[in-house]
């Protein structure tokens, strides 16, 4: 069985066919030779302007009111630093991305995680939790999650972003996925329900490449000053060289097209992963994103992910525990399938084998 060819259900990473390269090599070229000077330079803390313009007119928002930095998780970071006190209450979802638990639990934030369905968080947990202990911040994701795919409903935004209101919190949306939806129609993002109540944050990492680290926060101006005063005392400016490059790729008009062929890409990936769950498991709990990178899928009564990661690694297939998502415990039965770096094939044969991998922990 070991001479199987490996197959990682392991990190959600992007494709690496999915990389414009060439359009990013043209566009860095120019870039250089049209304003190197300011990208070679050091340049305000918010990110290189013109990439903020952009994103300002994209977003329909005031330049002030863009933060760009070097990947949106140390978005996270810089914000955590702003905001949170030790022993300060943060609510996550339950379960959510896992290094934004560890960014938490550095600042020593006490976290509390709000379970979440398919559609979004349990809106009497997170009303009793409220009525409890209401949070700093609720760092939520509400457009096919990390890690379960879930997409949260229109009620359930609306509910979220009045909670908020009521309960005077910030809603940090982070929305990295959001530019993928293989099928159906938007919902509003929570930013775009109650501007004064929301921190958006989003990432070219899944549109351009992890290697850009380039992610950025869109929100109230005062906010934004304050975190842009963390990352200048942190790396004095960003990566401008990354930021030059990517508004030369955006306002060379590259970015639709990029969209369409990463859709082009992924779509079958996930209907693979889909058409293989109902053939080979049948009777499994999974999540049915129309987007994003991830499935999930909650393992049968008394089967514990623990037991399917070591039958699975017999297979040469692995499998990420699933305990790292869960803030205050759980997920044991828990499975995150990132299927966009696999071929189609090797989706339908990873899936057979974790249904086997299944079977041995089930015992039959
Ligand atoms: C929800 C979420 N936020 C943030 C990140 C990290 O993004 P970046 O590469 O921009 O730091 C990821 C990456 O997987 C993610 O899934």
């Amino acid at each position: 069985m070991s001479e199987l060819t490996p197959i990682n259900f392991t990190r959600g990473v992007p494709a690496n066919e999915s990389f414009p390269i060439r359009d990013i090599t043209k566009a860095a070229v120019a870039a250089m030779l049209d304003y190197g000077d300011s990208l070679m330079q050091y340049g305000p803390s918010l990110g290189f302007a013109p990439l903020r313009e952009w994103l300002a007119n994209f977003y329909g928002v005031q330049p002030n009111e863009v933060l760009a930095s070097n990947g949106s998780l140390q978005i996270v970071e810089f914000l955590s630093t702003q905001l949170i006190e030790p022993g300060d209450v943060v609510y996550t979802e339950s379960p959510t991305y896992d290094r934004t638990i560890t960014t938490l639990r550095r600042h020593k934030a006490d976290i509390i995680g709000i379970p979440g369905g398919a559609d979004g968080p349990d809106l009497d947990a997170l009303e009793s939790a409220l009525k409890k202990r209401p949070p700093k911040f609720f760092y939520i994701i509400p457009d096919f999650q990390n890690p379960s795919g879930a997409m949260h409903s229109r009620a359930k935004r609306q509910r979220l972003v009045e909670l908020a209101d009521q309960y005077n919190f910030w809603l940090v949306e982070d929305a990295p996925y959001r530019w993928l939806r293989y099928r159906g129609a938007d919902e509003p993002t929570l930013f775009e329900l109650a501007r004064h109540r929301v921190l958006h944050m989003s990432s070219f990492t899944k549109i351009i490449a992890p290697g850009a680290r380039l992610g950025y926060m869109i929100g109230s101006a005062d906010m934004l000053a304050k975190v842009a005063k963390i990352a200048e005392d942190t790396y004095i400016s960003p990566n401008y060289l990354s930021h030059g490059l990517a508004y030369e790729w955006c306002r060379r008009g590259h970015l639709p097209a990029q969209i369409e062929m990463l859709k082009k890409l992924y779509a079958p990936r996930l209907d693979a992963c889909l058409a293989a769950i109902d053939h080979y498991m049948p009777d499994a709990q999974a999540t049915r994103p129309d987007g994003g990178f991830f499935i999930s899928v909650t393992l049968p009564e008394g089967v514990m992910t623990t037991a399917v990661r070591a039958a699975a690694a017999k297979r040469n297939l692995n499998l990420a525990d699933g305990l790292a998502f869960f803030p205050n415990g759980g997920g044991e039965r828990f499975l995150r399938l990132p299927f966009c770096a696999l071929a189609p094939a090797q989706i339908d044969e990873g899936i057979r084998r974790l249904a086997d991998s299944v079977n041995e922990a089930r015992g039959k």
